[in-house]
């Protein structure tokens, strides 16, 4: 894929972290491939990379179905990390043992390390590392050396520099390893020796080529909502074959202050997309009049998007691809299956039944969020758009609670850009991770200009978080909160008390519906 490159391979054994390998190696500045371990060493071997690394896996070594490998890929003078199974797997072929451990070792421990040794180079001699393991290496094979261990587990870390093999039994690209980045740094730099001279640039430009070559001079169809998934996916695409790409962009009346103009003005006018606009503003308050019941709201705006997306698609006759701004954490979050439903998410691109299609691509599904935002930076698009913070599929319809009427939302866009705009005058835009007004439903009494008011109350949240799954309240000053209330309550008309929203998540979720 990308010939001219430096290339690591990440050869998957069904270990749940593949796709972080991968972006570890993509931060240290290399390219990289997740491969399933059933492509034919020859297939592999003509990548030309300059090392591989096997995954962990659920398996073990000796059960019949076990994940295995052509031993000639270990004999190929390719520099061999294995992590976990990966490395069990190595140790197994090569005439090594691999035995229950006495005692099964999950969480944190304590790596000691007992050689010296470039894998190891700038690694503190006792650190914390992240082990999750039944089976271990109770011997190991010739030309092996033990590099490190742990309390329960004597080889932890081991090397075979003859056949530049090695081997972790801990998960180095978990955040909970201390020095797990160091150590895979290492491994790319010190032993693969590569040179680390990629960028987000060629990713761009290779994805780019890629979907080129894919698409040819067929039809594609993407659902745009503006968010920064399906604005990058849908740049990639233009980019690749301009006009062949036709967006649509539901204005489903839900949007922010200005939103909806805004996506079609940098889309349409400036980037020149085939973008069609649809107003469906009446028809989205139309469904949902009277509606109070926070899941029925999502249902119905879910519900209606996808009606409102496939009479419009069905305008433009048959398409080849649909276009879906999948990333890999979306993956990994519809592939549980057990937490239970606290809401339920809605995502512009559910898949619509009516709209005639041959494939789906999905040109970020192995990116982290982060990468994407870089990717899209890489192409072009502003940093406005690409630094956006999360916004709900079902938008302000979830910010106003209770029955949902136009002159509510309206209401709540003025409060909420008030909002938007005194936190970046404050220089906390990007440093709050999320932040929005809410129109509570709650009527008080004030008293302006010696008259008895009966108006709204509107709340205002701000929380710091990592990925939205955990929060706390941000503690912005209280001067900046004054100022914005001040305002909010001289300028929004219906509006005469304004609180802040003090409750971490949990109890409470970031949104308030
Ligand atoms: P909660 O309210 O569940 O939100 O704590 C966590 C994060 O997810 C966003 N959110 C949504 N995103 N569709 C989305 O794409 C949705 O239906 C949805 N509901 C909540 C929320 O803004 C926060 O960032």
């Amino acid at each position: 894929m990308n010939p001219s490159k430096e290339l690591i391979i990440v050869l998957d054994f069904g270990g749940q972290y593949k796709q972080l390998i991968a972006r570890r190696v993509r931060e240290a500045n290399i390219y990289c491939e997740v491969k399933s371990y059933q492509t034919p060493v020859e297939e592999l071997l003509a990548l030309n990379p300059k090392g591989i690394i096997f995954t962990g896996g659920p398996s073990v070594v000796y059960e019949d179905d076990a994940p295995m490998i052509d031993k000639k890929l270990l004999a190929s003078n390719i520099p061999i990390l294995g992590i976990c199974y990966g490395a069990q797997l190595m140790i197994h072929l090569l005439g090594g043992k691999i035995e229950a451990a006495e005692k099964r070792e999950y969480g944190k421990k304590t790596l000691l390390l007992t050689q010296s040794h470039p894998l190891f180079k700038e690694v503190k001699p006792a650190s914390l590392c992240w082990m999750s393991h039944t089976y271990q290496a109770s011997n190991l094979p010739k030309n092996f050396t033990q590099l490190a261990k742990t309390d329960h587990c004597p080889v932890a870390a081991f090397s075979n520099d003859i056949q530049h093999i090695y081997g972790v039994q801990f998960h180095p690209e978990v955040e909970h390893t201390e020095e797990g980045k160091q150590i895979l740094r290492n491994f790319l730099y010190e032993i693969c020796k590569c040179k680390g001279d990629w960028k987000m640039d060629d990713f761009a430009q290779t994805t780019i080529q890629e979907l080129k070559e894919k698409i040819g001079d067929k039809k594609v169809l993407c659902a745009l909502s503006g968010g920064v998934d399906s604005s990058v996916a849908a740049m990639l695409i233009h980019q690749a074959v301009g006009h062949q790409l036709t967006c649509i962009f539901v204005d489903n009346g839900l949007l922010r202050k200005d939103e909806g103009d805004q996506v079609e003005k940098l889309f349409l006018e400036q980037f020149d997309l085939q973008l069609i606009r649809v107003n469906a503003q009446d028809l989205f308050l139309d469904k949902l009049k009277g509606i109070t019941d926070p899941e029925q709201k999502r249902k119905i705006i879910g519900e209606t998007f996808i009606r409102v997306f496939e009479a419009e698609a069905q305008k433009i006759g048959k398409v080849d691809f649909l276009v879906q701004g999948t990333i890999y954490p979306d993956i990994i979050e519809s592939g549980t299956q057990n937490a239970a439903v606290i809401k339920s998410h809605h995502n512009v691109g559910g898949l619509p039944e009516h709209v005639d299609f041959d494939e789906i691509i999905e040109p970020l599904k192995d990116l982290f969020k982060d990468e994407v935002r870089a990717l899209g930076k890489a192409i072009g698009l502003p940093d406005y758009l690409v630094q956006r913070q999360p916004f709900p599929g079902p938008g302000l319809a979830i910010r106003v609670i209770g029955d949902i009427v136009k002159e509510k939302l309206d209401l709540l866009r003025e409060a909420d850009f008030i909002y938007q705009e005194e936190l970046k005058n404050a220089g906390l835009e990007f440093k709050v991770w999320q932040y929005f007004a809410v129109l509570t439903n709650l009527k008080t009494v004030g008293v302006m200009g010696d008259e008895r008011t009966y108006f709204y109350t509107i709340a205002l949240r701000g929380v710091s978080s990592s990925d939205g799954m955990t929060a706390d309240w941000y503690r912005i000053p209280h001067e900046v909160l004054a100022h914005i209330s001040n305002r909010i309550v001289n300028e929004v008309p219906q509006v005469n008390r304004v609180v802040y929203d003090i409750t971490s998540k949990p109890p409470a979720t970031i949104e308030w519906e």
